[in-house]
């Protein structure tokens, strides 16, 4: 299984676009990226909107030769939506539009879903499902929270791929993980590689309670415990904060001491993160 992260914040964009290749098939997650609107009260600077550009001129060539689209909800740096071309002739594997939702990505889903008419080869519903493709299996969790129990920001799927023995865990925005069931189902799938988003710290006193990075740590240290990957892509919320591995210290350190790999998407595609949000103000010329 080859696994390539196409647009991740530590690569410049609000994004988890990972393409995975396996024997029998090409698999786009979450075809979309976005920027941060508001980040230290500055809008986007001109670097991240040409970053943008280029993420998503990426994701539109992924796309082309994918065979299947997921969308694990609805939120727009996790699909295109202005670009209905982009889901011609694929299947589309998709949160369910209608239930476990909150209103805003009710919404969202429907209009993209109009728009997108009549164009997708297939449209499955794929919440706590299974799809087989020649050997590889597809396997979509229940709807879990975007972060912690109760969260306003409402209800996102994982998605685990199974092909050749090996297991790639795709988190989506659980927000950590910061609610117990969602680690659950990680440590029961026991994938060998992980994509986690870690926890939104930058939320914090807005859309997050303060216990969110506390929960996240503890939660993310059972799953290297107990299933211990060999290898975790940790990016999207958490690195949107500057003094992120200082936060999430206890886990790198037992990642670090079980000889567990932990790194950013950039890092696991060799390159060195650009976490341009979370540098803006520096962008702008002002102090960091
Ligand atoms: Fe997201």
């Amino acid at each position: 299984m080859r696994v390539l992260p196409l647009a991740f914040d530590s690569l410049g964009t609000r994004s988890m676009a990972t393409l995975v290749e396996t024997a029998d098939i090409r698999i786009l997650i979450d075809p979309g990226a976005a920027l941060g609107p508001s980040r230290y009260g500055l809008p986007p600077h001109p670097i991240e909107k040409e970053r943008l550009k280029e993420h998503k001129k990426k994701i539109k060539e992924a796309a082309k030769e994918a065979d299947v689209l997921v969308i694990t909800h609805y939120h727009f740096d996790h699909y295109l939506r202005d670009s209905p071309e982009m889901y011609e002739g694929k299947i589309l594997l998709l949160k369910d539009p209608r239930s476990w939702i909150n209103q805003s990505q009710r919404n969202r889903a429907q209009e993209f879903l109009s728009k997108i008419e009549g164009r997708p080869s297939r449209i499955e519903i794929a919440d706590g499902r299974e799809f087989y493709f020649g050997r590889t299996r597809i396997k979509f969790s229940q709807p879990f929270p975007h972060g912690m129990e109760g969260t306003k920001l409402g209800f996102v799927l994982m998605c685990l791929i199974e092909s050749g023995g090996q297991k790639t865990l795709f988190s989506s925005d659980i927000g950590g993980p910061s609610y117990p069931p969602t680690a659950k189902w990680i440590i029961r799938e026991e994938p060998e590689l992980l994509i986690i988003d870690g926890p939104a710290t930058l939320f914090i006193g807005w859309k997050e309670p303060p216990e969110i990075l506390s929960k996240a740590n503890e939660l993310l240290l059972n799953i290297l415990n107990q299933v211990r990957p060999w290898k975790t892509i940790i990016d999207h919320h958490v690195v949107r904060d500057l003094e992120w591995m200082e936060k999430m210290e206890p886990v790198i350190e037992a990642a670090k001491r079980e000889g567990i790999s932990m790194e950013t998407a950039a890092e696991f595609l060799g390159l060195r993160p650009d976490f341009l949000e979370a540098r803006r103000r520096e962008l702008y010329g002002m102090k960091g």
